[in-house]
Formats: structure tokens, sequence, C-alpha cells
């Protein structure tokens, strides 16, 4: 996604038009026409994950996204050989590695790269040799980080849902302390030469500080958008969060 050194660009995450479409297993409603949509109301890319369990997107939604789109395509991944294939087949705008288990409802927690850090390195070489952007998502945590940057990502996005967790559990003190340790990872990435990205669990009532944060250049935001977009339109979700990015970086 192009865009210069102090932008803070909005990443909308279609898997759940998909999973509303498979919910019924027809082809309504349809990933790809809700992509165009939020291209149109001001989408810096579109972002899906294809699970090892397709929940979300399906195979074929990869071809038809990347055909559709004017605007990037970020592609959410587990780090095995499967997927690995289907991005060099595709050679994604970029690809974002996360942690995966079967079980789990959404992403949960960061990947661990500090402990897997061979066999990570290994992975990413081929997707960066066919000019695909290698994102890690990982926790706030210094190490992982590090190892980020050691193995040559060139991106790190931040895991922001255990601070939206607190601050909607109530736990504010805990959630302040987990904002200020993302402020700080966001400085730690940015220093060691990694793009900085956020996304997880944000809405309208916890973008701002995230967003402020002058290291970020990148939200990737999905279930709220497509929740909010029930009632105020795709349009009308992705307006006023970009409006809520726009006030929070001035
Ligand atoms: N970023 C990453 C790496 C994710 O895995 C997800 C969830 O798929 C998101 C951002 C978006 O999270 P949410 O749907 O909670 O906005």
């Amino acid at each position: 996604m192009g865009s210069d050194e102090t932008t803070l660009r909005l990443g909308v995450n279609i898997d759940h038009v998909a999973t509303l479409r498979n919910a019924r297993g027809g082809a309504y409603p349809d990933p790809v026409r809700a992509a165009k949509l939020a291209e149109a109301a001001g989408a810096d890319g579109i972002t899906a994950h294809l699970r090892e369990d397709r929940r979300h997107i399906r195979d074929a939604d990869i071809d038809a996204l990347m055909a559709a789109l004017a605007v990037p395509l970020n592609f959410e991944m587990a780090a095995t050989v499967e997927m690995q294939e289907i991005a060099l087949r595709h050679r994604p705008h970029a690809v974002c590695i996360v942690p995966e288990k079967r079980e789990e409802r959404t992403t949960e927690g960061g990947l661990e790269v500090a402990g897997d850090k061979a066999r990570l390195a290994e992975f990413i070489e081929p997707l960066a040799a066919v000019g695909c952007r290698v994102s890690l998502f990982v926790a706030a945590d210094r190490d992982q980080i590090s190892a980020a940057a050691e193995i040559g990502a060139a991106v790190v996005e931040l895991h922001t849902g255990a601070y939206c967790d607190y601050h909607y559990e109530g736990r504010f003190a805990e959630r302040d302390e987990e904002l200020a340790r993302l402020g700080e990872m966001a400085r730690l990435a940015h220093s060691l030469g990694l793009e900085v990205h956020a996304g997880h669990g944000l809405t309208f009532d916890t973008v701002t500080p995230v967003a402020a944060f002058p290291e970020v250049r990148e939200l990737n935001i999905g279930h709220f958008l497509i929740s909010e977009s029930v009632f105020a339109g795709l349009d009308g979700a992705i307006s006023e969060m970009r409006a809520l990015m726009r006030s929070a970086r001035a």
C-alpha cells in the first residue's frame, strides 16, 4: 500500500462477510462485492485470512479478490507448506503470518517468532523473493519484535486484542499498561527498521490511542467494521473509522 511516511492506512478485513456467506452455504453475501465497496469507501487495502478450515474466505475468493481489486491485498495465513504454496501462486502484495489453532474462534495470540527463528526465516524467504511484503503478527513483546527484525521480516503487525479486551472488560489499569507496551513496542519495531501495523479487535471506542502512535503505518480492522455495516453500511462504518484515525493523527 503506497503512501508517505506519516499516513495511516486502513486495511479492511472482509473475512466476516465470507463467514456470513458460509453460514448458508450459498453465494451471498459476496466478499468480493464487500471488498469493492470498502475500496470505494476509502480502504487503502483489503485483508483476508485463508484459514486451514476455510471458515472465512475460500481458495476461489483469492483469485476473485486479486482480479477485482485496485488496492493491495494483504493475505493472512498460517506458516504452513499449503499456505506458502498458495501465496507463492498468487503473489499478493503482502502476506501476514499469523498463528492458527483450529479450535480458536479468532487469532488469539501473537506468532512465536523468537522460539522458531530458523524455521520462520526459511519460510518467509521465498515469499519475500517473489515480492510479497512479509508481515509477522506479534504480541507487544520485545523478544518477538527483535526476532522478527533478525529474520528479515519487512513488517510487524502488533496484536491489539488484549488492549481491546481489557477496555471492554472495564480493566482500565491493565488496558493502559497494554497500551503503553504497544506504544513502546511500536517505537522499538520502528527503530529496528520494521514497518509497524496494528490490529485485532479495534472499534470506534478503542482505535484512537492506537492510531495516535506515530510509528504505526497501517491498521487492519475487520469484525467491528463488518458488524457496524449492518447499521451504518460499509461506507458509513469505514468513513467514521477513517475520521477517527485522521483526528487521532492530527
Ligand atoms: N490483523 C490480524 C493479523 C488478524 O488476524 C485479524 C483477524 O483476522 C485482524 C487484524 C482483524 O481483527 P478484527 O476482525 O478483530 O478487527
